[in-house]
């Protein structure tokens, strides 16, 4: 079994990324910055906003912090994602999801600026990478791609089994893993909620991205021998005996399950400081694009 490190590739590609910025302002250039929105007081939303905004200082870019509260309308939250997108010094920003369920989330992430759309969430970013066309990819799914890249996973005639069908995560992957070219020219399933023995499904797969937010969901029965395991679930389950009261546990039963795989990933340290990197990585390619633009 070998361990995908998240932890450790998503530093290889944030030292990449502070190197280019170093390029930058050697060349007298404006650094990539990019804004993170939260609305309300979820303490697992503000812990990753924060992991992004510290991310952001570790390579060198500029980040903007905009805290709304939980009683922010609708109405106020498109003026700031306005005001975001007219602001000529942000390359690129994100609205932290989930939203409060006074604002309507589709109406949000179609306001956002496609050529600010960092997380690729805009239907017109989604629609480009559906269609193989240079975009921005979600930041979670371009870290799994990433990481399979990076440890030279091999994804093609293989068969992916795509736990949960989000916007985010598994809708995406499953496209992602489809397509063609490495990583991909992957057999795709897409599971969810109302798909009927799951376990005939995932015993069968070579590669199981799970996303579900079910802890210890994916068990060794579940799977076969030699597979490759990618788990997306991060839900703090309540421990008394951790300071922080909870610990963060994902969708597989790593303990068991790693015994059969030949690759897979931990949590925490898995996919998490991934999606952050990578998010990284398109504020760079906003940044890029911009230029190009007004060249
Ligand atoms: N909530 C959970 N994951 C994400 C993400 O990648 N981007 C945003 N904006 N919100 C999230």
């Amino acid at each position: 079994m070998q361990l995908l490190d998240g932890k450790k590739t998503a530093e290889d590609i944030k030292g990449e990324i502070a190197a280019e910025v170093q390029k930058i302002k050697d060349n007298g250039g404006k650094v990539p910055h990019l804004a993170a929105v939260i609305v309300g007081n979820d303490g697992a939303s503000l812990t990753y906003v924060g992991s992004k905004v510290k991310a952001c200082e570790r390579v060198g870019f500029e980040s903007t912090l905009v805290k709304l509260p939980s009683t922010t309308t609708e109405i106020e939250l498109l003026n700031k994602i306005k005001e975001l997108n007219e602001n000529d010094d942000i390359d690129g920003f994100i609205v932290q999801l989930p939203l409060p369920e006074q604002i309507d989330e589709q109406k949000v992430l179609m306001a956002v600026d496609p050529s600010k759309d960092v997380d690729g969430f805009h239907p017109e970013n989604f629609g480009k990478m559906a269609l193989d066309m240079s975009t921005f990819i979600p930041a979670t799914p371009f870290g799994i791609l990433e990481l399979l890249e990076r440890y030279g996973v091999e994804t093609k005639g293989k068969h992916t089994v795509v736990i949960g069908r989000s916007h985010i995560v598994g809708r995406p992957m499953s496209i992602l893993m489809g397509r063609k070219g490495f990583p991909g020219n992957s057999t795709v399933t897409l599971t969810h909620s109302y798909t009927k023995n799951i376990e005939e499904i995932t015993i069968q797969a070579d590669i199981i991205i799970t996303a579900l937010g079910v802890p210890n969901y994916l068990k060794a029965d579940m799977v076969k021998d030699g597979v490759v395991v990618i788990d997306v679930g991060i839900t703090r389950v309540p421990d008394d005996s951790n300071a922080k009261g909870y610990v963060i546990t994902g969708d597989v039963d790593f303990e068991n399950v790693s015994k059969k795989s030949s690759f897979i990933t931990p949590v925490p340290g898995g996919v998490g400081p991934m999606t952050i990197a990578m998010l990284l990585k398109n504020t760079l390619l906003a940044r890029e694009m911009r230029i190009a633009r007004k060249n």
